[in-house]
Formats: C-alpha cells, sequence, structure tokens
C-alpha cells in the first residue's frame, strides 16, 4: 500500500495529510491537538470562548459589564494556558489554532495566537478578511481559511492580494452535508450536490491552480473517517483532509468521558441539523436539549451572559439559547442538557482509543 504523501502549509510540513479539526467548546484542546502532532499529524487547539470554563472567570459576577469584561480577559488568558500545554506536550509537532471569525473577540484572539507561536490559523464561520492584518509581524504563522464554495474562496483571495499582498496558505472546504458543528451553509442548501467535495474540491484546485496560477493546498472537511476517504479526497485534487467527529472518541479528547462515550453509543440516526443562534444551521446529535430546541419549548435560562458573538439571536431577540452555554455543559459532561455537535459519521466508532493508535489506523488503513 502507497505511504499517504506529507502534507506542507506554508513553512510547515506535516508527516501526514492529516488536520484534526478544531472543536469549540474545549473539544480539542491542549491534550488532542498535542497527540495529533506527536503523531505526526496537524493538532488544532480551539481557541473560542475558553474562559469559560476557567479559573479566570466567575460566571456568577452579578455586574454585567464586569462579567463581560472578565470573559474577554479570561478568554484570552485561558487561550494561552492552551496553547502553552499543547506546546509543552508536543515541542516539535505542528499546532495551530481554530478561531471562528464570528466571535467578538476575534481579533484579539488571533494576535494573541500568533504571539504564543502556533504554527497556523484555521479560520471560519465568517470570512476572515481581515486575518493577514492581524498577524502581520508573524509571517511564519501559516493562515488557513474555511470556505464551503469557490466564490467565498475568490474574495478571500481578491480582497488579501489587493490590501495585503498574500495569499492564503491553504483552505479548508467544509462538506456542509457531512462536517459537524456549524456549516457554511443555508438550512435549504444542505442538501445541495453542488456543495458536496466532488463538486467543490475539483471546481476550486482548478481555480486555484489554473486561474490564479497558485498552487494553494486544498483541505477536505467533512464526512472523512477512514483511509479509504482520505485516498478518495486527495483522488480529487485535495491536499490533505481536516477530521473532527472521528477524534472525539480518543483518550485525548480534552472533553469530558460522558461526551466521548455519549458520541461512542450515538447511532447514525441520532445525527440531525439544529438551528443555533448564531444564524447558521448546526449537525448535532439528538438529545433531550436539541428535542426542547426543535419543539421551540422555552430554554428556561437567564439573558446573554457574556456577549460573546458578534450576531446573536438569542442575545438580539431571545431566540434559541445560549450558545456558548450550551456548549460548555456539553463539554463539562452534561451530555443532556447541553448541545454535543458532530459530523455525520457518528456512531462508526467502536471504542476510545489513543490518538496514535487512530492516526496508525488512519494512514495503513
Ligand atoms: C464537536 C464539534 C465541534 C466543532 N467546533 C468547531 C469550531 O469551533 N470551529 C470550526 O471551525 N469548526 C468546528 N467543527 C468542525 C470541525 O473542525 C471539522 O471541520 C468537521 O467536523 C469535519 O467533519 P467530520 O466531523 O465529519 O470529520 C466542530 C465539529 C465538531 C464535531
Amino acid at each position: 500500500m502507497e505511504t499517504l504523501p506529507s502534507l506542507q502549509i506554508g513553512q510547515h510540513i506535516a508527516r501526514y495529510p492529516i488536520i484534526q479539526g478544531g472543536m469549540g467548546i474545549r473539544i480539542s484542546g491542549s491534550h488532542l491537538a498535542a497527540a495529533v502532532a506527536n503523531a505526526g499529524g496537524v493538532g488544532i487547539v480551539s481557541g473560542v470562548g475558553l474562559g469559560l470554563n476557567s479559573p479566570y472567570f466567575d460566571p456568577n459576577e452579578s455586574n454585567p459589564r464586569i462579567r463581560r469584561e472578565q470573559f474577554f480577559e479570561a478568554n484570552r488568558l485561558a487561550l494561552i494556558d492552551e496553547l502553552q500545554t499543547a506546546r509543552q506536550l508536543s515541542p516539535d509537532g505542528i499546532i495551530g489554532v481554530n478561531v471562528m471569525v464570528v466571535a467578538r473577540d476575534y481579533e484579539t484572539l488571533v494576535r494573541t495566537s500568533a504571539e504564543q507561536g502556533v504554527n497556523l490559523i484555521i479560520s471560519g464561520a465568517g470570512l476572515p478578511l481581515q486575518l493577514p492584518e492581524y498577524t502581520a509581524d508573524y509571517p511564519e504563522v501559516a493562515l488557513v481559511p474555511i470556505v464551503s464554495t469557490t466564490r467565498a474562496a475568490k474574495i478571500i483571495c481578491r480582497k488579501w492580494e489587493r490590501q495585503y499582498k498574500r495569499l492564503p496558505d491553504a483552505f479548508v472546504v467544509e462538506n456542509p452535508n457531512s462536517a459537524g458543528g456549524h456549516l457554511g451553509a443555508k438550512y435549504e442548501e444542505l442538501d445541495d450536490p453542488a456543495l458536496e467535495a466532488k463538486q467543490v474540491i475539483p471546481e476550486l484546485v482548478n481555480y486555484l491552480d489554473n486561474e490564479l496560477g497558485q498552487p494553494i493546498p486544498v483541505i477536505a472537511a467533512g464526512g472523512v473517517w477512514d483511509r479509504a476517504d482520505i485516498v478518495k479526497m486527495l483522488e480529487l485534487g485535495a491536499r490533505g483532509v481536516q477530521i473532527g467527529t472521528r477524534f472525539i472518541t480518543t483518550d485525548e479528547c480534552d472533553a469530558d468521558i460522558r461526551y466521548k462515550e455519549f458520541h461512542l453509543h450515538a447511532r447514525p440516526e441520532d445525527v440531525t441539523i439544529v438551528s443555533s443562534p448564531v444564524g447558521l444551521p448546526g449537525r448535532a446529535l439528538r438529545n433531550p436539549f436539541v428535542e426542547k430546541v426543535m419543539s421551540g419549548s422555552a430554554l428556561v435560562q437567564k439573558g446573554c451572559l457574556v456577549n460573546c458573538l458578534q450576531v446573536c439571536r438569542f442575545r438580539e431577540a431571545g431566540e434559541f439559547y445560549c450558545i456558548v452555554q450550551a456548549l460548555d455543559k456539553a463539554a463539562r459532561g452534561d451530555v443532556e442538557n447541553g448541545l454535543v455537535f458532530s459530523g455525520s459519521n457518528a456512531g462508526r466508532s467502536d471504542r476510545i482509543m489513543p490518538v496514535a493508535e487512530l492516526m496508525h489506523e488512519l494512514v495503513a488503513g
């Protein structure tokens, strides 16, 4: 069997073409990212909302102004902790961060990550149009936008080239029909064949190689489970893959054991689409929390806790639920009352295993 090729992104070369997708909140932290990096892949710390479950934040602070200020500072400090731990655990591995554009403290989190010496920054949930500006002093940090369409990639290339005289170091193309978490497509577009990997990957590779004349690597995300899936994506023209869900059922995944076990025992029919206050659909596992959201029944919650997002229909109109608290609750193990994001492949794991073993299986078949 042929060895999988290595993956170069900017100045960084990973032994295997596998990126572990950023998973918030605190699903992919320092332990998962370091383990993947040590096994020859690219490890990604999810960089958003880390302050909530950190010693730097008191959710019971009654003054909302002080609570919110404390939250953003806590996010910054907790991100520094997480990135430093990842680097201690994997001194020579390729470690990156995932920061969502829609986070209110996006700029601070990006700047902090660059200062902390991450090798790459992956950024989606909005177009990361100002990413090069925030990282201008750190040219060695590779910049990787997440897109679902060639159109979005073109907008980013044009804007970055015009304004910053640089281009992305790679693109992650996330397939909204199978990926976990927030999806870069409207609800009614979710089954659109035009957004399938077999359409978008060759189209984007063709644009980059032939129109733009820059062979920027394209990374396929969404629904990749095993070596055969990786090979399929490479055959479509991708230079690597980003895998999320499969890394949840590992020893090193940073979520509570109850979260991992909930994933382990899930069945394919438990995967569903849920509305999010961000205004994007999300893919998640069905549980009492999701049932309540779907039935529109009142979710008894206090108002906006920390004003964490630029766009939030819970804060603005009291609709849906508080996403940061729902994700945090699940990560801490309350899988009944929290939101458990998942890709469409949930239910295929048969045990919780060490990352090194999983990586070996992925590359060896
Ligand atoms: C639990 C979970 C949380 C996620 N959180 C984020 C996130 O915070 N930011 C992001 O860009 N993508 C997020 N994703 C998407 C993953 O990084 C990855 O691209 C996607 O899940 C790939 O599809 P797969 O799960 O089928 O492998 C999340 C996915 C899951 C399953």
